[in-house]
Parts: structure tokens; sequence; C-alpha cells
């Protein structure tokens, strides 16, 4: 395997020595994204927020910094990126305002817990999305919502780049993501695209 593959298939699931690199370098290259994305959620008062896939858990901290009162737990199943987001978010733990946890979205089991749940730049990893959709469901509450935002939107030409890089990889449309969240429940669904990047965020409202 290349040492390029070997590097990004840490993209899904960062491991090891390349698995510390990849979250550090995801704090870094996802920041004009996720500021983006963070800026597409529907203004409220989130109380309690899940945000799934955390990677190097920059966007953990900054959904804390945005919704003061709020508290979020975090989840990814790579324990690197656990422990990575503990690190990032210390204070935040100490102030009890964050847990961090090694967790499978597909095999979340919590029910009407979470006003709002965020997925930067990972549904394309997940396995059975639609099971995963329909646990981001039950774990939302009544009017809970859910905002997804990836980088790549399935149309552009870099929507590709990684095609045969990372096994399991799969870049959706908004469209397909829409009709996705649809069959999971998900009753209002909107999306946006960037005015000059492949950018997108689906929303759903449960
Ligand atoms: C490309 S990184 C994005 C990290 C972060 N959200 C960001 O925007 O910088 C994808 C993350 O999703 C996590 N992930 C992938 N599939 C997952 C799943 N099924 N359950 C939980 N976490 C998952 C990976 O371990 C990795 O940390």
């Amino acid at each position: 395997m290349s040492l390029y593959k070997k590097f990004f298939v840490n993209a899904k699931e960062p491991k090891g020595f390349l698995g510390k690199l990849m979250v550090n370098r995801m704090n870094r290259h996802h920041e004009g994204l996720s500021i983006w994305g963070r800026d597409n959620i529907p203004s409220s008062n989130y109380e309690n927020i899940l945000e799934i896939g955390c990677g190097g858990g920059r966007n953990t901290k900054c959904l804390l910094e945005k919704y003061k009162e709020a508290k979020v737990s975090a989840i990814d199943y790579s324990e690197v990126s656990v422990n990575k987001t503990k690190k990032y978010n210390k204070k935040e733990i100490k102030a009890c305002r964050c847990t961090v946890f090694q967790q499978n979205i597909l095999d979340l089991n919590s029910k009407n817990t979470y006003d709002l749940a965020t997925a930067f730049e990972t549904v394309y990893f997940w396995p059975r999305i639609e099971e995963c959709f329909r646990n981001v469901y039950e774990a939302l509450k009544e009017n809970g919502v859910f905002v997804i935002t990836n980088e790549a939107d399935g149309l552009s030409e870099e929507s590709s780049k990684m095609d045969g890089v990372i096994e399991g990889y799969r870049v959706y449309t908004a469209e397909e993501l829409e009709n996705l969240l649809r069959v999971a429940g998900f009753e209002v669904i909107k999306s946006i695209h960037h005015t000059s990047s492949p950018w997108i965020s689906v929303i759903a409202t449960k």
C-alpha cells in the first residue's frame, strides 16, 4: 500500500501514529468548512448537542463556544479521535460541559436525548447509513435538528478524489442524503450549497 493510501485510510478511522497525524490535520484542514457548516445550523438555544465523528475535537470546542449554555456529547469510534478530542476539550470536560466517548454511530442507542446532532465530514464512512440515520433520529428530541456538512457534494470532480483510496468511502449528493433522511423519519429537510465551493449542508428536523 502506498504511503498516500496508508495515511488517508486514517480519515475513515484514525489509528496509531498516522492516525494521530491525521486528527491534527483534520483540526487545521477543516476549519473553513466547519465555520461555514456551523453558520448553517438553525438558530436556537440548544441544550444538549451530539457531535458525531468528532475527529480531532475542534468542532466540539467551537460548538461549546457558540452555544454557551449547552452540553456537548462528542462521539467517535476511533480511540485516537476520542483521546485527541478529550485533550482538546480538557477545560470544558472539567467544567462538566463536555463528554467524549468511543461509539460507533451504527450502535448508538439513545432515545429523545439531544436537541441538535452534527456530523462534519464523516457520513461518507458510515456503514449501513440508513440505520445510522435512524439512530440519529431516535436520539433526537421532538423538533431536534440534524445537520450534516460535507466538503464534497457528489457532483464536483473533487468528489471522486478518494475513490479507491478508502474502502467503503461513499460521497452522497444533497438529494441522496435528503432521501435517506426522509426514509429515516425526518420530515423537514433542506440543503444549502456553498456559492463557490462544492460544500453542502443538509439540515433535517425531527
Ligand atoms: C474525516 S474525519 C472528520 C472529523 C471531524 N468531524 C472534522 O470535521 O474534522 C471522520 C471522523 O469520523 C469518524 N467516524 C467514521 N465513521 C464513524 C462511525 N461509524 N461512527 C463514529 N465515528 C465515525 C472517524 O473515526 C473520524 O474521526
